[in-house]
């Protein structure tokens, strides 16, 4: 069996390097009966949204098997857990507290912290309460004070017993995925204005959203057992397909419309130059004092990475990306391109000054797995992680500050548009049993881990 191996002396190897594994709530939770409905169970109820025609009723049934689940995390020897709450699962459309779905998120910390392993939370990964979108959702400026109500109640349940809590996960693909590209729930609105319009105010009110909250959880978590606050994106190098100046400017134009557009505005209270060369009607409509709100100190900034993307010029739009081709894709169809890690990161700590401290919140990969014999021998997933480690080792060597890293993800779930068709999990799941087979990846990691706890 392939194992993973760290340069000597490594950053990575040291104890207070965190490891850990990610899962968030719609794609692994189930029991839609305990928490109100949500965009993605609207969504995945229209014709042709979904590639396997699924939803996440059942996933991966976490609700009910979350202890055999966090038993799963403790055999890998990681030091950390990052998971989601469902906004609807811990408030009802009334506006009260749902006790038993609080209680849940409670007891799994709980039990996560008796068994020594932290517990990292973000409080948005997409799952909108359909109560909200029905209201217009992230267009509606009034669901970001409604996040900072929940971050409100999560912070005084929980606050003062997890680690870190992140405001939401990839605000790109809320916004662009949801709004513009119309790939993601809720999907363009009509009557709301041009797809660009609503992408761009989408992400606007998430980012206030962010802010807002952050303002709050701050205030009320404060001393000793106050979590780290922080916000977890995604970023993916922008390369042109050539070398022309045309693509040149569209891979520009895609990286601050793509990755600046979200923390630019939390680190400088600005948005990128592209924001005045948006047609006014597609601009975002901004109230005053919101960049000030969005400017909010960050302990940390969580990054999610997964490839690179090529981009040519596109008379239209501006940009448009280019599809990957050529051997070795994944089974998303994405490159594997892990210096594309060590580039973004090393492009992010030059350009900002105020940089706060990275994890590494999501990295991983879809493949064709195959359970045989309670075996699945995954090597690609293996080598992926190899070198991906070694993008964050070189990272860490050329000054940028990284303080953990999490593997996406602790089990196969429902990869939203793809439905089950993608597996991303280090652990098998079979659906029809509901079993969990630890894939030869996670040995391998599990390895990693458990001898860099008896090294200390
Ligand atoms: C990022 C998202 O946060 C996660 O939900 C998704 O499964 C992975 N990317 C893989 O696409």
């Amino acid at each position: 069996m392939k194992k993973i191996t760290l340069p000597y002396h490594s950053v990575l190897s040291r104890p207070t390097f965190v490891y850990g594994v990610a899962t968030s709530s719609f794609q692994i939770e189930g029991d839609i009966a305990g928490r109100e409905p949500c965009i993605w169970d609207t969504f995945c109820e229209q014709p042709n949204t979904i590639k396997d025609n699924s939803n996440g009723d059942t996933a991966c049934d976490h609700i009910h098997r979350w202890q055999d689940d966090v038993d799963l995390i403790c055999e890998l020897g990681v030091d950390a857990y990052r998971f989601s709450i469902a906004w609807g699962r811990v408030i009802k459309a009334n506006g009260e507290i749902n006790h038993t779905g609080l209680n849940f998120y409670i007891k799994l910390v709980e039990a996560l912290t008796k068994r020594g392993v932290q517990s990292h939370v973000t409080l948005y990964h997409w799952d909108l309460p359909q109560y909200l979108e029905d209201k217009g959702g992230w267009l509606n400026r009034e669901t970001a004070y409604r996040f900072a109500d929940y971050a409100g109640v999560v912070a005084d349940a929980l606050g003062s017993k997890v680690s870190s809590i992140a405001t939401l996960n990839e605000p790109f693909c809320s916004a662009y995925l949801g709004y513009e590209a119309g790939i993601h729930a809720p999907g363009p609105q009509p009557h709301a204005g041009s797809r660009r319009k609503q992408g761009r105010q989408a992400a606007h009110h998430l980012l206030l959203a962010h802010g807002l909250a952050l303002q709050l959880l701050r205030q009320r978590l404060s001393g000793q057992n106050a979590p780290q606050l922080g916000v977890v994106l995604n970023f993916s190098p922008c390369h042109p397909l050539t070398d022309s100046t045309a693509d040149r400017e569209a891979a520009e134009f895609a990286h601050q419309y793509h990755n600046l557009w979200y923390l630019q505005p939390m680190l400088t209270g600005t948005y990128p130059h592209i924001h005045n060369q948006l047609a006014s009607a597609d601009r975002p409509s901004i109230e005053p004092g919101d960049m000030d709100i969005i400017n909010q100190p960050l302990d940390f900034l969580g990054v999610n990475y997964y490839t690179r993307t090529v981009f040519k010029a596109n008379e239209q739009h501006g940009f448009s990306d280019v599809p990957a081709t050529g051997d070795g894709l994944t089974t998303m169809g994405w490159e594997v391109y892990a210096q594309g890690l060590t580039e973004i990161l090393l492009t992010l700590d030059r350009q900002f000054d105020n940089l706060p401290p990275i994890y590494i919140t999501e990295n991983g990969v879809a493949t064709d797995d195959v359970c045989d014999k309670n075996e699945v021998n995954d090597v690609m997933r293996v080598d992926y992680f190899q070198s991906h480690l070694l993008a964050v080792h070189d990272a860490i060597e050329q000054g940028v500050d990284i303080r953990g890293y999490f593997a996406w993800s602790l089990m196969d779930n429902f990869e939203w548009a793809e439905g089950y068709t993608q597996r991303f999990g280090i652990v098998y799941v079979d659906y029809a049993t509901q079993r969990r087979t630890l894939k030869n990846s996670a040995k391998a990691l599990q390895q990693l881990f458990l001898a860099r706890q008896s090294q200390h």
